[in-house]
This record gives C-alpha cells, structure tokens and sequence, in this order.
C-alpha cells in the first residue's frame, strides 16, 4: 500500500474505516487495516466520499462573463443571444485557458468528473477542437465527458445535424440536443427522433436540454422517453432541465413519471440555474421552475444537479463547488428531510457517475483511488457546511489539500480559536 486513511466516516454511515491505496486504486475499505511505513491521512471521523461529479455543464463558455458584454437583463433569451454574439469572437486558445482555469477550481473543489455540453453551430467546430483539447490535458486530474449540442437548434440552425455527426466522429461522447428551441412542437419531436436514432446506431449516449421553458405544454420529455424505451437505450438517455415539469398537469404527470421510469431516463435538474432563469415571465406567486426532484426521485427515477454556468453570459456567479449546487437544489425542492438531504448529496455523487456511466467510481477495494476528504461528519453537514475539501485524491495522489475553516479572534481579551464547524 501506497497511502492510508484512517478514521473515515463514509457517505453510508460506516464509521471509524480505514481506506487502504495501492497505486491507483483502493484495496481495502475496513477497520483497523493494518499497513506500516506509508503514508497516512488522519480523517478524525470526517466524511470521506467518492469525488464530486457534475452531470451538466457548459466549458466552453465558463470564465467568459463580461464578454462581450454583460447580460443586462438576466435572462436565459439575452444569454443565448449574447452567447451567439461571442460565438464568432471566440480564440480557441483563450478558450482552452479559460476551461483550464476552471478545472483548476474544480479539482481544488473535488470535482473530478464533469459531462459538459459543447456547442456544435458553428461550422468551425473551434470549441470542440479546445474541448477535446481540455479533455486530453485534464485527464490525469478530470474525467471530461463531452456531449455535442445543436444550441441553436438542430433543424433550425441550418448544417447543425451534420455538425453534431462531424463532433462525434472527431470524438465526442455523447448526442445532445435541444428540442424545445426548435420552431415548432412537432420539429421538437423529430429532432428528438433523429437524434436518438443517430444515438442509438452509433452507440452512444444522449443527454438533452429538454424542456428548459415554464411552458407547462412543452412536453419533449415524453417524446424522450418514449424513443429510449423504442430504441432499446434504457439506462443511456438523460433528460436534463425539465423545468416544464414544474408547471405541468399534475393528471399528466402521474402518467409522465412511470413511462420515464419504464425508459430508464434519468434527469438532471440545474437548481442555480433554474431558479434564477425560470419563472421570469410570472408576477406573483413567481414559479421555482425547478423539476419536480422529489417525485421523480420517489418514482424510482435517477435525479442528479448539475451545475450548469459558471461565470457565462446566462450567470455570472458560481465556482464549481457541487455542494453549494447540492445546498440550492436541497432548498428549492424542499428536500429537508433526513433522507432527502442525503440524496440531495448523491444527487452531486453517486447518481451523476451512474449518468456518466463511470468505471471505477466509489469508495470499495478495485474501484479508483479518487477521493474527497470533507471537513464535515456526514453528508447532510457536508451541505450545510459547503465542507472544507481537506484532501482531494485523485488516482492515489493528492492533488489539492486546505486547511479548516478556523479563524483567531480576540473576545473579551481572551484569546480564542473558532472553529466554523460548530454544532458537531
Ligand atoms: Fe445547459
């Protein structure tokens, strides 16, 4: 063995394990392993979880808020608009730094897996040359899926299709699309058609910005799942966004949850995102927007949070710390209950590598040696806490380290250390 760690409490609620690594992988997760002469972390009963992982992203356009110009109103519709304006300015070196620059926060931040979209409209194919770049540069820190997406639509934006064949042949990993932008419902559903089809030939996975609009009509997702289930790709298919699901019928959504069950279609839901985009077009009660996590997790369907922007022309806040996506998502779904704030933590874990379909993810002898060590006790407090990374491992060695959260002060004369991590 190669690095021991001692007194971990894991995401289960095992406690007191010691984590055993040899090389790149974990050979022992147990109590009281005995290994001598390596090199040991002391958990002290902290959390040790597998890393973060997050299912929805855009790289290539993270870091570029202000470029051109800021996004005045806010919108999800100026952002688009805003995103074509950059689109022809975009240097592929800048780009490339940029998504660098965000990995680096990532990796700091534990999140060692990311499945980004990448807009295939421009005819260049200039983001998905730096992304395929990224990707080889990042690979010993981050695992980076990329996902070929028609942002403009691929019917409507005029070569998207052979755009999208032209991504995947240069090795992208997955089909996206964008059926809701399309011109009409029924241009909706044949782009879903065609692209599951073209998924399905080829082998390939998909993962669909599907029904982001409060438009309780907008009902691509059933369209999504019906063509998974026709096409054998159960377990292959996300719908990410849903956030009509939020307006809809609640009469149509109880036939809705048992056919996206019966496809094997998992959902991402982007709570950042959401609720800030959606609802823009409603006085009050303004709407959350966000899909209905809860029911869709109590249906047996997978349900991850995504992060979505980061510092881009549609949000211009964020740092690529999955537990503040896991805080808002616990919020807006109302997800306080002691399970549900657990699967609030595998919604930015577990569920997502599942979606990934990730080899080797998780704290067990033969998987990788990627690892987070968290300042908290348990995953409810890793939440509330946004935790410390105190170890990031990926592959057996420590890539990022912090200290906790402590600061000096100075009461009464006395003076006096507090530790942040209060009510432990
Ligand atoms: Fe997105």
């Amino acid at each position: 063995m190669d690095l021991v760690i001692r007194n971990a409490t894991l995401a289960d609620g095992r406690r007191e394990i010691d984590i055993g690594i040899a090389g790149e992988r974990i050979v022992a997760v147990e109590a009281g392993l005995s290994a001598q002469g390596v090199r040991e972390i002391d958990a002290g009963g902290d959390l040790v979880s597998p890393p973060f992982v997050d299912a929805h992203f855009h790289m290539d356009a993270t870091l570029s808020y202000g470029l051109p110009r800021v996004n005045e109103s806010g919108t999800l519709l100026e952002g688009i608009a805003l995103w074509g304006e950059l689109k022809p300015q975009l240097a592929q070196e800048a780009l490339i730094e940029r998504a660098l620059q965000y990995c680096d926060w990532a990796v700091a931040r534990g999140l060692l897996a990311i499945r980004t979209h990448v807009d295939i409209c421009d005819d260049r194919l200039l983001a998905v040359e730096a992304l395929l770049e990224v990707k080889r540069r990042i690979a010993p820190y981050i695992d980076l899926q990329l996902v070929a997406f028609p942002q403009d639509g691929l019917l409507r934006s005029p070569g998207a299709f052979d755009n999208l064949k032209r991504a995947i042949a240069m090795g992208v990993d997955v089909v996206g699309g964008i059926p809701h932008f399309e011109r009409t419902m029924a241009q909706g559903a044949e782009s879903v058609r065609l692209l599951c089809e073209f998924a399905a030939g080829q082998g390939l996975r998909v993962d669909m910005h599907c029904d982001e609009t409060d438009d309780p009509l907008s009902r691509h997702i059933e369209t999504l799942a019906y063509e998974t289930w026709r096409l054998g790709l159960q377990g292959r298919v996300a719908g990410s966004h849903l956030t009509s699901m939020h307006s809809m019928d609640n009469y149509y959504v109880s036939k809705l949850l048992p056919l996206m069950k019966e496809s094997g279609v998992a959902a991402i839901a982007n709570p950042l995102i959401n609720i800030t985009l959606q609802g823009r077009h409603d006085s009050y009660p303004k709407r959350r927007g966000m899909t209905r996590v809860p029911e869709l997790l109590a249906a047996g369907i997978d349900v991850a949070f995504g992060h979505d922007c980061v510092m881009d022309p549609w949000y211009g806040l964020g740092s690529g710390d999955m537990l503040e996506v896991a805080h808002m998502g616990l919020h807006v779904a109302q997800m306080t209950g002691q399970a549900a704030m657990r699967q609030c933590f595998l919604a930015v874990t577990e569920t997502p590598a599942r979606i990934l379909g990730l080899e080797g993810y998780g704290i067990a002898p033969g998987c990788h040696a990627d690892l987070v060590l968290l300042g908290a006790s348990s995953p409810a407090e890793a939440i509330r806490l946004r935790a410390t990374r105190r170890a990031v491992v990926r592959r057996g060695t420590v890539v990022a380290e912090a200290a906790p959260n402590v600061s000096a002060l100075r009461l009464a004369g006395r003076p006096e250390t507090v530790d942040f991590r209060i009510g432990r």
